[in-house]
């Protein structure tokens, strides 16, 4: 065998992103579409910022997991958790895929018979209802969920100057193993605030207990909660039917299974941290099945939010100006602060950059256009070096964002809805003056002259 040449050794630079000796990523590193829709033909129409949403996505995750638990558990009825994302458009989308609306606000319960739910089809949860409220809800037959002692008093006085007997749900707080523990809401199991409540609604001539509900917690990274939570609700159903022979139409668990959103202060990237969705069906229904022989199946209700909807939401926003910091760190100012973005509380977003960018990537701090200290939405990310005008696309972003934002200095931005055929609707326009100071009222004195 012939002697191998002798190579001098030398060192090379290694472009991240360029053809090198660890290969090239098979990946785009750039995104400059959503749903083959490009970034720049959406911007052109809605401006910037925008937010985006994908009419495919939306239902194919609900069909995804209604499939899971369907095909597990016979009885199984979802509702669109409202505060999530309440836009005629996206609730349209659910109605159309079968599932009910669960409500917490006279303005909810409102907004969901306006695109068209009748009472029956509507769960009334929250801690505060006021009267006025609840005799509407009970008047239209909703699924009225009770909060506290003073709730079921309030019911009554209600139910007794409509002059009929109505149904009621209790909501429920227990230690499901995760700590702090959700027990603002509801009646507790361990200290018998539940039973009680039991106790006092058997008595009253004008409530019908009908429904046990519980929501533990948001963003459960633990599916094995669920497990409890299912476990301790079947028990207390038995005793209603054996101390009061009282037999319940559902249960309702409440939402809460996570997004793949990467929270603030995880280190491993959600496809590794969050359990999938699978594990959150299963751990309910092989509870249901295996505490509850077929004739005792009750109809269960889940009101998954946030991980029906976040991955179908896109922001894109806009570098406005690049920076220097004093202590050198690299800053960026985009058009979208986080009077938009409530959630840049909690989480790290998944960036994407609208086009290919050659450089090294450094750590970054990227701040939005409010004159507020606080107006930061990415705190330590790493980013190539962007020019003005580069367009970011953040995302998850369709929880929580577009019913948390504030009308705070500027007009919030345009929603458009990427429809199942890939053409683009806009689904609510950009704010303008009028829509802000239309509820404003000027004393005569104060009125220019
Ligand atoms: C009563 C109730 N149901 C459902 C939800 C939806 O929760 P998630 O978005 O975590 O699924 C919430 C949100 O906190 C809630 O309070």
């Amino acid at each position: 065998m012939a002697k191998k040449e002798y190579i001098k050794p030398f060192i090379k630079k290694q472009t991240t992103g360029m053809m090198n000796k660890f290969g090239r990523s098979y990946h785009k590193s750039y995104r400059d579409e959503i749903e083959g829709v490009k970034i720049n033909a959406i911007t052109e129409k809605f401006g910037s910022p925008v937010f985006v949403f994908s009419e495919k996505e939306i239902r194919k995750t609900y069909r995804d997991i209604y499939r899971e638990f369907s095909s597990r558990y016979p009885k199984i009825q979802f509702s669109w958790s409202y505060k999530t994302n309440y836009l005629d458009a996206i609730c349209g989308i659910y109605k159309q895929e079968g599932l009910i609306a669960e409500v917490v606000s006279e303005f909810e319960y409102e907004k969901a018979r306006n695109i068209g739910y009748r009472g029956d089809q509507i769960i009334y949860n929250g801690p505060f209802k006021p009267e006025k409220a609840l005799k509407i809800a009970f008047e239209e037959n909703a699924i009225v969920n009770l909060d506290n002692f003073d709730e079921i008093f309030k019911a009554e006085k209600v139910a007794e100057k409509l002059g009929k007997k109505v149904d009621v749900g209790i909501r429920l707080n227990m230690d499901t193993g995760i700590y702090p523990q959700w027990n603002r809401f509801g009646f507790n199991l361990e200290n018998k605030s539940a039973y009680n409540a039991v106790k006092r609604i058997f008595k009253s001539e004008w409530l019908n207990l009908k429904g046990l509900h519980s929501h533990i917690g948001t963003f459960m990274l633990e599916p094995k909660a669920y497990a409890v939570q299912v476990k301790k609700t079947i028990e207390l159903m038995r005793i209603l039917d054996k101390e009061f022979n009282i037999q319940l139409d559902y249960l309702d668990f409440g939402g809460g299974f996570p997004s793949r959103n990467k929270l603030k202060g995880t280190y491993l990237p959600p496809e590794i941290a969050v359990p999938p969705i699978k594990d959150y069906v299963e751990a309910i229904s092989n509870t249901l099945l295996s505490e509850l022989t077929p004739d005792e199946y009750p109809l269960v209700y889940l009101e998954t939010g946030r991980a029906l909807i976040d991955e179908a939401g896109f922001l894109i926003t806009t570098v406005d100006a690049v920076k220097r910091l004093p202590d050198g760190t690299k800053s960026y100012i985009i058009d979208a602060g986080v009077n938009f973005l409530y959630t840049s509380t909690w989480y790290n977003y998944k960036v994407e950059i609208d086009r290919q960018v050659q450089g090294a990537f450094e750590n970054s701090v990227v701040y939005g256009p409010l004159c507020m200290n606080i107006d930061v939405v990415l705190e330590n990310v790493s980013l190539p070096p962007l020019n003005r005008g580069t367009k970011l696309i953040l995302s998850p972003m369709g929880a929580y964002n577009v019913t948390q934002w504030m009308q705070f200095i500027r007009y919030r931005p345009a929603v458009c809805l990427i429809m199942e055929d890939g053409s683009l609707e806009l689904i609510r326009r950009e704010e303008n003056l009028q829509d802000v100071i239309t509820p404003e009222i000027v004393p005569e004195k104060l009125k220019k002259k």
